[in-house]
């Protein structure tokens, strides 16, 4: 029988069900598992991959593509959208039903929200939206489910601290989304002028997530099991003078984490800029390379599971 992933977009975390993230998150362990034997797990052959990021990537795009090649499948990557017909004025609905003709699914990230559901909509081969704007990026809330639960050994029972730009912040936003499916306590920090939306908030009380708003730091470090932050998201403000106000607000370095009694896990969905400290990286609770890496077998599950091959 076929997954119920099975030629479905991926858009948004509210599209999937509990059991949705829960196959994913054990497809991701399972070829994880594999790869420690093998190099190449030969189940996408026969599809190829196009990927096409209206926006910068180092992270998505690469560890779509290594999971895709880690598959065995083929990819074809509008690198810069400068270099195709997007610069002579293509709409997104034309631009993704030509390239319908060439692949099989295709990951896209886009500077405006909705724009992933723009796409998906105009074409008949599976999407997963690589981040649209500031709201949405559910492969890489799906990543860090992974490195939470494999870093504290469960998802169930942590305290977990989102710290940073929560207003712009997509990947904050899509967190906190998937988190509804578990059991745990939430810390929103951030500036007053960079909350978590309404919108998101609604979610997380009609799940009946317990979540508490701060502007300090010092208290997530004393509560939390995770710390998770992120980068304040220059891009999206207004002006340079707005960014300019909020630029180094949360900064972790090995003092600040040492004060941690739960030694939290320190995750980032990266870049960073100057969130966390250089000489953090050689703790053992430095869990943002190894974050990273984890996105290679998550994107690996919803590229094997969208194309119906497990
Ligand atoms: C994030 C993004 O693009 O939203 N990066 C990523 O995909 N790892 C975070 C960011 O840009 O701050």
């Amino acid at each position: 029988m076929a997954n119920p992933l099975t030629g479905r977009d991926v858009i948004e975390i509210p599209d999937l069900t509990r059991e949705d993230v829960h196959l994913i998150v054990a497809t991701a362990r399972d070829f994880e598992e594999r790869l420690q034997r093998e190099r190449v797990i030969p189940l996408l052959e026969q599809y190829i991959l196009a990927t096409l990021f209206y926006e910068p990537s180092t992270r998505t795009r690469l560890s779509f593509e290594a999971a895709m090649h880690r598959l065995g499948g083929r990819v074809i990557s509008v690198a810069e959208v400068t270099s195709s017909s997007v610069s002579k004025g293509e709409s997104i609905d034309d631009t993704v039903r030509t390239i319908e003709q060439y692949a099989d699914v295709i990951v896209m990230r886009h500077p405006e929200a909705g724009a992933a559901h723009v796409a998906a909509a105009a074409i008949g081969i599976p999407l997963i939206n690589a981040g649209d704007g500031s709201r949405n990026h559910p492969t890489q809330a799906l990543l860090d489910l992974y490195t939470i639960e494999k870093e504290r050994g469960s998802v169930d029972g942590q305290t977990i601290a989102l710290v940073g730009d929560l207003k712009y912040g997509r990947t904050t936003h899509s967190l906190a989304e998937a988190l509804v499916h578990y059991q745990v306590q939430l810390l929103l920090v951030s500036p007053a002028e960079l909350r978590m939306p309404e919108r998101v908030l609604q979610q997380l009380q009609r799940a009946g997530v317990e979540y508490r708003e701060t502007e300090d730091i010092e208290e997530a470090v004393r509560q939390a099991d995770v710390l998770y932050l992120t980068r304040i998201q220059r891009e999206r403000f207004p002006s340079p003078a707005d960014y300019d106000r909020f630029q180094g607000v949360f900064h972790v370095d090995p003092a600040l984490a040492a004060r941690s009694p739960r030694n939290a896990t320190v995750m980032h969905p990266l870049p960073r800029v100057d969130e966390i400290s250089h000489q953090v990286d050689a703790l053992p609770q430095a869990a943002y390379f190894r974050q990273a890496r984890n996105g290679v077998y998550v994107r690996m599950a919803l590229l094997a599971l969208v194309l119906g091959a497990v």
